[in-house]
């Protein structure tokens, strides 16, 4: 079974009702583009094949969730953040209009995204629950419009000051490309990608993520306050001229010009690797990804010496192109560029999912 077909008996067997409506949504892997998309930059994340699926149906005035892992949820409604997985779904019914305002809410979760891995399964699940939500109304809602209630769940519900990727990406992520986005404007454009993914999880806890993660944040606005005494026109970071940046980082004191200079240069590298990518370099491609993650380890320091360690021996595989940790770091997961053909072996060798093989 699916996951909607596997969320759909699970609301049945649950609530004794059929759902009012299922819909489902993918997970995320961020090929380039690290910690720019809050700083107006560009991303290039791909959609996994393992998505996640969310049945909802009319409430007893409560809040009722229930996922396949077993951890069930019967909260009060309408919702406050319980600090679960169930805020996710329930920030996006807490801000969408709809039937379960006044009834409330009884869902179900199936999901083949594994969890806390830097795959976004947190977006998957905003983006399903937003799109069943929407379903079950009978409106219609652009991919746009879901990717922005799952963002404004995820930051004003959830807590979690992220940026606008890990959602858009997951409501118009399509197979077989990349989706280049720009987070200023929020423009897209596809991008052919058919290399071979392998993607390790470091097993490495998050704990310390949502605190560091905000405190980049900070520094990033720190940052961009004290330029502005240079460059009062300066909006975001990414707007600064690679050819100035030399003669800008010495007025920041560290470690704030070594987080500008990972901006600044991962965004043109995302930008190089579309290019790369739309000329079918895959050389280019792999040594911008290798990049990536160096100056995430050396300059935004959000890698963890097990992360380092696997892309290291990622690069010495046969028939890996490019290695980086792949998400927010501080733990997650390790992405793997492949020639095709070779995720397999790619995957066994280093323990890692291959996410282009099918089923
Ligand atoms: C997390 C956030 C995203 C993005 C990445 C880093 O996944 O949710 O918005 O900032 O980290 O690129």
């Amino acid at each position: 079974m699916n996951p909607e077909e596997r969320a759909a008996s699970l609301f049945q067997e649950s609530f004794g009702a059929a759902p009012a409506a299922v819909a489902s949504a993918p997970g995320r892997v961020n090929l380039i583009g690290e910690h720019v998309d809050y700083h107006g930059g560009h991303v290039l994340p791909v959609a996994t094949r393992m998505r996640t699926a969310v049945a909802v149906g009319p409430g007893d005035g409560r809040l009722r969730a229930v996922s396949a892992t077993g951890s069930d949820v019967d909260a009060a409604w309408p919702p406050t953040p319980l600090g679960n997985w169930s805020d996710y779904p329930a920030g996006v019914a807490a801000l969408a209009g709809g039937p379960w305002r006044d009834v409330g809410l009884r869902l179900a979760v199936a999901s083949d995204v594994p969890m806390g891995s830097g795959l976004s399964s947190s977006a998957a699940l905003e983006v399903a629950t937003a799109r069943a939500l929407v379903a079950w109304t009978g409106r219609s809602a652009s991919g746009h419009d879901l990717a922005d209630v799952a963002w404004r769940a995820e930051t004003g519900f959830v807590g979690m000051p992220c940026g606008r990727m890990d959602q858009l990406a997951s409501a118009l992520a399509g197979p077989g490309s990349a989706l280049l986005i720009n987070c200023r404007t929020l423009e897209t454009r596809d991008v052919p990608f058919a290399l071979d993914l392998v993607v390790v999880d470091s097993g490495e806890a998050h704990t310390l993520r949502g605190s560091a993660y905000a405190e980049r944040r900070r520094e990033g606005e720190a940052a961009l306050e004290r330029l502005r005494a240079q460059l009062p026109a300066l909006e975001f970071l990414v707007d600064i001229p690679p050819a100035r940046l030399a003669a800008l980082l010495p007025l920041l004191e560290p470690p704030l010009d070594r987080r500008v200079k990972h901006v600044v240069n991962e965004n043109q590298r995302t930008l190089l690797a579309a290019r790369a990518l739309e000329a079918g370099d895959q050389a280019s491609f792999g040594t911008l990804v290798n990049q990536s993650h160096d100056s995430l380890r050396d300059l935004y320091e959000c890698s963890t010496p097990r992360l380092d360690a696997i892309v290291m021996a990622a690069r010495a595989t046969s028939g890996v192109l490019g290695a980086r940790l792949v998400g927010a770091g501080w733990g997650g997961s390790a992405l793997v560029v492949a020639r095709p053909g070779s995720g397999a072996a790619v995957a066994s060798a280093l323990g890692g999912i291959w996410l282009n093989a099918e089923g």
